[in-house]
Order: structure tokens, then C-alpha cells, then sequence
């Protein structure tokens, strides 16, 4: 990332019509370059996304011993150390502002006779690491955290680490995927219990890579065991395109009159797809065509119409299945005819930053009428007149790349545009987000 902050103004756009793909799915990128670098031989990965966060995982990986490639045609070969192999890592962690490849690398590492230090950017360095240093101290990992648990971070793997069965106490598929990975090299059988089901992608690819896992429901809750002492085989693994990115475009489409779009490609695994049920429910027009698996992931192509969208009381059990795409359903909900509630999201709070303040403040300057409450948004919709702000407000994003593609499209259904202070971020999960946006409003 460059130095200094680039800004840049939003302003309403013509109709976004005809087909496009968005980037690699995030989650699933992480995961595959970390599974691959676990197995003996190689593993092969098309539609890798290219964010800064992925790449960050992929050098932390690197500096631990495995060799990871990007050939011409965008392919990834990644050649493993086997479970339990990773290397004493020379240099700090730098894992910028992704707190996906910081927790989920913390699991690997606990496992292992090795020493990391962790550090990250002024956002990643606010987040809470408790989460995963309670878990992954009861196997044995040892760490020394800054002040209030946060990165800079030193930890002690151990080896061998002791099994344990931990009921989540926040819903997390960081903290889980974080344990998970800590048994694949630990002796005997960890578990994890959920009581509110998070994206399942760690469980259905360690699966895929041979790791002896099961998933079962017992009295509401999921409970999940690995079997330590694991062996992965090398994958050829296809990602799918990002929800969490294409959720931009779904909502930009429904907002602005006159679009059609298609969007091919999308991952719709049911503990990601929540938003496109909350826009349905709100009267947004968005069909599924071609529903197929890519990867072991439910898939499809989705076409966008513009819809007058009415709001809504949002039922916060849905809140896991779409953590990542509230900024962009308040904006949907900020245009909406009537008032959408929303509860239940104490975790908004502490992802890249504080969600629900940080868009409570950008949608009031732009004209939005809304009450911050502890746990979630009350917006009044605007009924479909274009927001409009008093001229020279400027959208504070504080390094977080949702609330910057947010306001983007609240820019492009406002009535003048909206300033975003610091596009940078948005390259940490979308490098092609603007591109992708003006090639469709020009159809
Ligand atoms: C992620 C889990 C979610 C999500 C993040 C990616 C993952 O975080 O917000 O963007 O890949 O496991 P939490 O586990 O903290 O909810």
C-alpha cells in the first residue's frame, strides 16, 4: 500500500447492465494456500483472489517453507512441508490488515516447536487476538500479546499440543478454523462446538485434502472433531467468485434505475448467502441461474434488476451467514421505502473497524437518517430519492475496504456523489473493484 491516502469521489453513474465475474472468493483463498502448504505435493489453485490479504497469508507460508507460485496464466502451485513441517520463521509476520490470515495462521503455528512474531497495520493492530490466544493456550501455545491482547504479538508453539473441546463463545469461523488447525498436528481428536453455525469452508476443504473430520448436529449445536497426527494429499481446487465482493455489485444494481446486471460465478454455500435472502425479502428482484458446484461449493450465476426496495426487520440469526455485507445492506436499506432494524451485530464492532459506527457517521453526512444503537443500525429509508449530504462531506473509511466499496455505491445512487477519503484498502479484498464498476455502467 502507498503511503499516502487516495481519495476519490463516487458520483451516480448511468444503469450497470450486461455480465461480470468478481475476484476469488477470500475465505477460500486463505484456506487453500494454508491446506496446500500442509500437504506433500502440489497443489494446484485457479481463481486464487490476488488481495493484499491472500498475499500476505502466502509470504507468511512462504517464509515457513513452502513454495508457492503464480504461473502467466493465473494459476497458483503451491508445494506443502506436510502437516507439522512449517519452519522456524526467520522474520516477522507481516500480515497488513488481514485478521483471517493472522488467527487462522496463529492455529497453524501453535502446533508447532516454533517461535512468531505477528505485527499488522493501525486496523489489524486494534483487533482483539484474545479469541484465539484462550483456545490455542489451552493446547499449549504460549503468547505475548500488546497490551489488551492485541498485535504486535509473540507466540511459543508447542509440540505436542493437547487436545481439547472448546465451545465457542463468540460466533467465529476464524477462532474455529484457528483450533481445527491446531488439532491437524496435535495427537488424538479436538473439538469444537458451535452453537451458531459460521461459514464452513475450513471443514469442507480439510475434508477435501483427506483430513479425517466430522461434522455433527447434537442438540442444536454443530459439533466438529478433527483426528490429529493428519496427512493432506495435494488438491487441484477451483475458487469461486466472492459473495462478499459481488455484494457490492447485487446492491448497486438493485439501487440503480435502470439495471440489469449478471453476475457469474458466485459461491452461494449457505453460511454466506444471507444478504441475497434479506434483499429478497426487501423486494429486490435477483434470480438464480445455472446453480452448480465449483470446488465443493454450491454456485451460481446471479441476474441483478433494479427494485424499489422496502425495509425491514432483520432477523439476527441470519447476521452470521452475511458478517461481511452489513455496510453495504445499510446502504440498501438507507434508499429503502419504510425503516429496516437491525440487532444481534456486537461482532461489527470489532472487524477491520467499528462497523456500525463507522457507517452510522458515513450515512448520516451524506443525508441518511438513522439510530446507532449498541447492537445494530435503525435506518429510516429515503424512499428511493437519491441521498444527498450537505456538499463537502468526506466518507472516513479508518483502513476498512467494506466501508470504502459501501459508500462507493452509496455514491453511485446519491444525488451528487460521495467522497471517499482512502480507496487503498479496497485492494486488500477487491484490487479490481473500481475497473469492474465503470465497465458496468458502461454496459
Ligand atoms: C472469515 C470469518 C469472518 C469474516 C472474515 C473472514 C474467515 O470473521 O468476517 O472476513 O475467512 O474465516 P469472524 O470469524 O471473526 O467472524
Amino acid at each position: 500500500m502507498t503511503d499516502t491516502p487516495t481519495s476519490k469521489r463516487f458520483a451516480p453513474i448511468g444503469p450497470l447492465t450486461g455480465t461480470i465475474r468478481v475476484p476469488g472468493d477470500k475465505s477460500i483463498s486463505h484456506r487453500a494456500l494454508m491446506f496446500g502448504a500442509l500437504a506433500v505435493g502440489e497443489t494446484k489453485v485457479t481463481g486464487l483472489l490476488e488481495g493484499h490479504d491472500v498475499l500476505a497469508t502466502a509470504e507468511a507460508l512462504r517464509i515457513m517453507g513452502a513454495t508457492i507460485e503464480r504461473f502467466d496464466d493465473g494459476s497458483w502451485s503451491i508445494h506443502g512441508v506436510g502437516v507439522g513441517g512449517l519452519l522456524q520463521p526467520a522474520q516477522a509476520l507481516d500480515m497488513g490488515n488481514s485478521g483471517t490470515s493472522t488467527r487462522l495462521l496463529m492455529g497453524l503455528i501453535a502446533s508447532h516447536a516454533i517461535t512468531a512474531n505477528f505485527t499488522g497495520d493501525a486496523s489489524l493492530s486494534g483487533r482483539p487476538m484474545g479469541r484465539v490466544i484462550d483456545p490455542l493456550s489451552q493446547m499449549g501455545a504460549r503468547f505475548e500479546p500488546s497490551p489488551g491482547g492485541t498485535l504486535p504479538l509473540m507466540m511459543k508453539g508447542s509440540f505436542p499440543t493437547v487436545p481439547i473441546s472448546y465451545r465457542l463463545p463468540v460466533a467465529s469461523a476464524q477462532v474455529k478454523s484457528a483450533i481445527l488447525l491446531a488439532g491437524l498436528n496435535t495427537p488424538g481428536i479436538t473439538t469444537v462446538i458451535e452453537p451458531v453455525p459460521t461459514r464452513d469452508h475450513t471443514e469442507r476443504m480439510l475434508k477435501g485434502f483427506g483430513a479425517d473430520l466430522t461434522v455433527e448436529e447434537v442438540d442444536g449445536e454443530r459439533v466438529i472433531r478433527i483426528r490429529g497426527d493428519a496427512e493432506l494429499t495435494p488438491q487441484t481446487i477451483t475458487v469461486p467468485g466472492d459473495p462478499s465482493s459481488a455484494a457490492f455489485f447485487i446492491v448497486a444494481a438493485l439501487l440503480v434505475e435502470g439495471s440489469d446486471l449478471t453476475i457469474e460465478n458466485v459461491g452461494l454455500n449457505p453460511t454466506r448467502a444471507g444478504l441475497i435472502t434479506v434483499l429478497q425479502q426487501m423486494g429486490g428482484d435477483i434470480e438464480l441461474l445455472n446453480e452448480r458446484e465449483v470446488g465443493g461449493e454450491p454456485v451460481a450465476d446471479l441476474r441483478v434488476q433494479h427494485s424499489q426496495l422496502r425495509g425491514i426487520d432483520v432477523d439476527p440469526a441470519i447476521a452470521p451467514s452475511m458478517i461481511d455485507e452489513f455496510p453495504v445492506l445499510f446502504v440498501a436499506a438507507a434508499n429503502a421505502q419504510g425503516t429496516t432494524t437491525t440487532s444481534g451485530l456486537h461482532e461489527l464492532r470489532v472487524k477491520e473497524s467499528d462497523r456500525l459506527s463507522a457507517m452510522a457517521a458515513a450515512l448520516t453526512s451524506v443525508g441518511a437518517r438513522l439510530k446507532e444503537l449498541e447492537d445494530g443500525l435503525v435506518i429510516a429509508g429515503s424512499g428511493g430519492e437519491p441521498l444527498r449530504g450537505t456538499g463537502n462531506e468526506l466518507i472516513t473509511t479508518h483502513l476498512d475496504h467494506r466501508i470504502a466499496m459501501s459508500m462507493a455505491v452509496a455514491g453511485l445512487a446519491s444525488k451528487d456523489g460521495v467522497e471517499v477519503d482512502d480507496t487503498r484498502p479496497i485492494a486488500t479484498s477487491f484490487p479490481d473493484f473500481e475497473q469492474l464498476l465503470e465497465g458496468a455502467a458502461r454496459g
